[in-house]
């Protein structure tokens, strides 16, 4: 059983993909798990599978965008379960497309919910978690390097990285007992693929989103075919994959590791 019983923690992007499998995996070693998402049908379904495997589980409506609903967030989960001491800011979204395809609303929407909602739910943390605990921003191997068509979502999940980092630090010179870590997933199988590319086709032509995929295979709509182009495993990983990470991230089995970034990609970013 890992050093997680009884804990609180809450997942944000709970409805679907990692965040759901973070659910699933963090209830199963004994946490009290605060699912969040916009996606409330989503969260119904996470809510089931957590509680028809023995969870415990409470499920939020929020959009991590709107400063004014995380203070509400801590206090029905600490109303609920206790006082929270894990956090995964998890909730994403990626907008695709080049440079010039991307007006200013797009590049903002971006970073809202991407970085705003880290910084937000950080905050919240920091000032909830009184008994210290671990918090959990999920990057993307975007943010260590740079991709052709993903100019906003890698600058956002850059963003993510160092906060973590200057949030660590600024955690632990403080005596908070708050320990931050960035985890970086490669090419993972979930509905962002799905979402980033039907937009993608939206607002782009067939041979531009050509030009700017060559490289990636990041048009196409197969997310195995992508994997299978671009990680030295040939497989795209799984959300559980995620979760395990995340899991030990969130357990006192880390309990000396923070303001680090933690690859899980297949060997992605190793060559
Ligand atoms: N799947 C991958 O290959 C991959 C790779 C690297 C990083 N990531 C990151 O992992 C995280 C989870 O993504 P996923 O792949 O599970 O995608 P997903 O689309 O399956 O899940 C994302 C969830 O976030 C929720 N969400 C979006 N905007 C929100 C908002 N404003 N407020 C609250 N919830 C919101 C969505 O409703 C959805 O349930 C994201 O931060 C993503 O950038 C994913």
């Amino acid at each position: 059983m890992a050093q997680i019983e009884g804990k609180v923690a809450i997942i944000t992007g709970a409805a679907s993909g990692i965040g759901r499998a973070c659910a699933i995996v963090l209830a199963r070693e004994g946490a009290c798990v605060v699912a969040t998402d916009v996606d409330s049908e989503g969260l119904r379904d996470t809510e089931k599978l957590v509680s028809d495997a023995g969870g415990k589980i409470l499920t939020l409506t929020q959009d991590v965008t709107d400063e004014a609903v995380w203070e509400d967030v801590f206090t029905e989960a600490t109303e609920k379960f206790g006082t929270p001491s894990v956090l995964v800011n998890n909730a994403g979204i990626a907008i695709a497309g080049g440079i010039t395809d991307f007006t200013l609303d797009d590049w903002r929407r971006q970073m809202a919910v991407n970085v705003d909602s880290v910084f937000l739910g950080t905050r919240a943390a920091m000032n909830a978690m009184s008994s210290g605990g671990s918090i959990i921003n999920i990057s993307s191997v975007a943010g260590l390097r740079g991709a052709a068509g993903a100019s906003a979502y890698c600058t956002s999940k850059g963003a993510v990285r160092l906060f973590t980092k200057a949030a660590a630090v600024e955690c632990a010179q403080m005596g908070t007992g708050i320990r931050v870590n960035s985890v970086h997933p490669g090419i993972i199988d979930t509905p962002i693929w799905q979402k980033s590319i039907t937009r993608m086709t939206e607002v782009m032509d067939e041979e531009r989103i050509s030009a700017l995929t060559a490289h990636s295979g990041a048009n196409q709509m197969d997310v195995e075919a992508i994997a299978s182009q671009s990680s030295p495993m040939g497989r795209a990983g799984r959300p559980e994959e995620v979760a395990e990470l995340i899991l030990f991230l969130a357990s006192d089995a880390s309990s000396y590791i923070s303001g680090q970034e933690h690859v899980v990609d297949g060997a992605m970013t190793a060559r």
